[in-house]
């Protein structure tokens, strides 16, 4: 059983790759992204329009909202391979999980650093957009709130690479590369 962290700006292929981890490895995805729409989408309190507002904006939800769904999927999935798709995303929730896991008495493996010229996530967005389609689009994918995302990104995300590095599990990998030669890396990494 492993636990795997997929870090990496937006845009930037976690989701793709977790979702290929699912497929052939059996991995469970614990994506905060798609637990927080899911929850927004179902609520209509006050708090879950704020949610969905700072999501909407770019922003981070509360650690503490975040927090508490995903430390109930920690105990959930303990028995379990899994991957978490966007969390931690500071250096707070790096160390919650941490605390989180050693109460069962696990730990984390890996931490995939996805390195990509901020330039081609703008591509990759667009591209998202585009092919769309009849699907509903997420109300966070357009250009001019990618460019917070990554502002985001940069002063709360980033900063964890350095957590991670120190407690020697961090790998990085070239996330530029086709989608099969990204999950060729991941697959190294992680057998
Ligand atoms: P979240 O849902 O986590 O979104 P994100 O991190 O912004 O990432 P994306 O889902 O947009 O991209 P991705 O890296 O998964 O790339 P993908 O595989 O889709 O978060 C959304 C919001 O929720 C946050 O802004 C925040 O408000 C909130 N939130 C979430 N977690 C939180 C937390 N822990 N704390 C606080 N708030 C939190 O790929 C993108 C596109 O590129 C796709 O079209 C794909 O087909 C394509 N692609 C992928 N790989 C390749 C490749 N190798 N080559 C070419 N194209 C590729």
């Amino acid at each position: 059983m492993k636990r795997i962290v997929l870090l990496g700006p937006p845009g930037c292929g976690k989701g793709t790759q977790s979702r290929l981890l699912v497929e052939k490895k059996e991995y469970i995805q614990l994506s905060t992204g798609d637990l927080l729409r899911d929850e927004t989408s179902k609520s209509n309190s006050e708090l879950g329009k704020k949610v969905s507002l700072l999501m909407e904006s770019g922003e981070l939800v509360p650690d503490e909202i975040v927090i508490n769904i995903i430390v109930n999927k920690v105990e959930e999935y303990k028995n379990k391979s899994v991957i978490f798709d966007g969390f931690p995303r500071n250096l707070n929730q790096a160390k919650v999980l941490d605390e989180a896991l050693k109460n069962i008495s696990l730990e984390l493996d890996n931490v995939i650093f996805f390195e990509i010229d901020f330039k081609i996530l703008k591509e990759r967005i667009q591209n998202r957009i585009d092919q769309s389609g009849d699907l509903e689009q997420r109300k966070d994918d357009n250009i001019e709130t990618l460019s917070n995302r990554i502002e985001v990104y940069k002063s709360s995300t980033l900063p964890i690479v350095e957590y991670y590095e120190e407690k020697g599990i961090l790998s990085k990998i070239n996330a530029m590369e086709k989608v099969e030669n990204v999950n060729s890396e991941i697959l190294k990494i992680i057998s």
